[in-house]
């Protein structure tokens, strides 16, 4: 017995000199101080009531505010209506840090993304066939087919690895999006987005490839040569089975459609023009390449709507201006919307928020982070346009970032400003930076092995960098869960975490689409 109590003693008294855990008497303020980190002292010490938010200080507001977040949830019975109507939209990149990090942009920790409010959230976990981290292409294939895939490919299979020419072109190993599941049910459907619209994530709705750069011809060409059966994912678009049945195709890429030869701009080396092609399937087919163009539309007169607005990605919001005549992403879902409500037996849209992930991939926090608003006022305005009652949406990402949102900064600090200390090294250093990225020389100076103040070099400008600990050309993706966000028929399915690949199922048994669980049919 005496050793049993003493070889407690013993155990956790190496525990407490292993992880220096103070002992203080619950009361005793000057026992805590000696134990805080210095830094973190002054950090406190700075704190001032102005860095705070009025009423937070008192016990009632925080009271009142945990006590009507109960009655909301009270009151938000489980919307078991058939979805005539889904609106899937996709931040690319959009990891959790983004979000929250984001919302400081409207004016304080404290605001919430319009979508953060929705009723009920999960998370996907993104992992891939392959890959840990994966990338835009197999998660595309995982929340729009239903299936995990090898990173790098489109709609086919786990069978098929990246470039896999003969694969690639076996329709064995083709999957369908819930695109096509919803126009074989009658509905309309339809893609949007900012980034060219034959990119990884768009080309999840509609096409099959084994690798995610086969958008124009001469890429494929490339990798299959010359006499390959292989469709570019452009080709796909304008003539495949699902491409050429949907009714509003908006986004960027207009050089993947066009020879070089036809246009400067242009990627074919087939002599095609397929934005000519496709006004050619029929004299309702409309083509716009600006907002103007876009505005002036008259929905009733025309039965599909390809619009593209650049030869490349759209532009990001911060570097238009009102010549650029480019749509932001709300005005796009706006005219989407009005055109697939059409349809009385309702539509599928996917949307995506496309730029976040590109802004992150060169550490533009800013910019990512100003997408990412973008990508919010998009969301607001369909939930506007569209009921609840009938209408689900579903707000994702495909996968997150390597940024991290780090301590600890004072309340009402700005987003993009340094935290309230310094490293060892004496420097200041960000709230937001990245794990790895192309700023590490901008940041670091190699030959003096010694951080820059980062402080000096953070201007405010649109594309100021932030600091990268491992140098690479490209800020990498995260491997962590991403949110989802979902309002309207079955939305609380969307509770839990589970794998990317059943938000598609989930989707469908909403709305009934595809030959899975259904929420119409009897036979679950
Ligand atoms: C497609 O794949 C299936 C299954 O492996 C195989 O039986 C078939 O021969 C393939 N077709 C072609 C055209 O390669
Ligand atoms: C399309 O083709 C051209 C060659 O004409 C190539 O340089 C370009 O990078 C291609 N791929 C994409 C993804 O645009
Ligand atoms: C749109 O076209 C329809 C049919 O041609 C016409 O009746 C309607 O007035 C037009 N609307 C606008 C705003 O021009
Ligand atoms: C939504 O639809 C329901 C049921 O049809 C209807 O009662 C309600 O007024 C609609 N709400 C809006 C904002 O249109
Ligand atoms: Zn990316």
């Amino acid at each position: 017995m005496s050793r049993l109590i003493l070889s407690g003693i013993v155990c956790c008294l190496v525990l407490r000199t292993a992880y220096a855990i103070p002992a203080c008497a619950q009361d005793d303020e000057d026992c805590r101080e000696s134990h805080m980190h210095p830094d973190l002292l002054s950090e406190r010490d700075r704190l001032t009531s102005q860095s705070r938010i009025a009423g937070e200080e008192t016990t009632e507001y925080w009271l009142d505010q945990g006590k009507q977040f109960v009655k909301e949830k009270l009151h938000t019975p489980a919307n078991q209506n058939i979805a005539k109507n889904i609106i899937m939209f996709l931040g690319d990149g959009m990891g959790i840090t983004t979000h929250s990090a984001a919302r400081t942009l409207l004016g304080g920790e404290e605001k919430s993304l319009y979508f953060e409010t929705f009723p009920h959230t999960g998370l996907s976990r993104t992992f891939n066939v392959d890959k840990i981290v994966p990338d835009s292409a197999s998660t595309a294939t995982a929340y729009l087919c239903g299936v995990k895939a090898i990173g790098g490919t489109i709609g086919v299979s786990g069978h098929v690895d990246r470039t896999d020419c003969v694969g690639s072109a076996n329709v064995t190993y083709h999957v369908n999006s819930i695109a096509k599941w919803a126009v074989d049910a009658g509905k309309s459907a339809g893609v949007v987005t900012t980034t060219r619209i034959t990119h990884a994530s768009p080309a999840g709705v509609y096409a099959h490839v084994a690798e995610r750069d086969w958008e124009n011809d001469s890429e494929v060409k490339g990798d299959c040569g010359t006499d390959t059966v292989v469709q570019d994912i452009a080709y796909q678009l304008i003539h495949g089975e699902v491409g050429s049945k949907l009714s509003v195709i908006l986004g960027g890429g207009k050089r993947e459609f066009i020879d070089s030869k036809l246009y400067a701009a242009g990627k074919r080396s087939d002599g095609r023009n397929l934005i000519e092609e496709y006004k050619q399937q029929s004299s309702r087919n409309a083509y716009v390449e600006t907002l103007d163009e876009l505005n002036s539309l008259n929905v009733t007169e025309v039965d599909r709507l390809l619009g593209l607005f650049q030869d490349n990605h759209l532009l990001y919001h911060l570097e238009t201006n009102e010549q650029s005549n480019q749509p932001t992403l709300a005005e796009l879902t706006r005219k989407s919307i009005e055109f697939l409500s059409r349809n009385d037996k309702g539509y599928f849209i996917f949307i995506e928020g496309g730029r976040i992930d590109h802004g992150h991939h060169d550490t533009y926090a800013r910019l990512a982070l100003d997408e990412t608003l973008e990508f919010a006022k998009a969301i607001q305005l369909a939930r506007e346009l569209t009921n609840e009652t009938d209408t689900l949406i579903v707000v994702t990402a495909d996968h997150s970032h390597a940024m991290t949102y780090s301590g600890y900064a004072d309340r009402g600090n700005d987003i993009f400003g340094s935290t309230t200390y310094t490293g060892k090294d004496g420097q200041p250093f960000m709230t937001l930076s990245y794990a790895n990225g192309p700023s590490y020389e901008t940041f670091f100076d190699v030959q003096q092995h010694a951080r820059h103040d980062p402080t000096t070099l953070i201007t405010g400008a649109i594309y100021d960098s932030f600091p990268s600990t491992i140098p690479l050309d490209s800020e990498t993706h995260g491997g962590d869960d991403v949110a989802v966000f979902a309002s309207g028929p079955w939305a609380h399915l969307f509770s839990g975490v589970y794998n990317q690949n059943t938000i598609p199922h989930m989707m469908a048994y909403a709305s009934c689409v595809g030959s899975g669980l259904k929420a119409c049919s009897t036979a679950n």
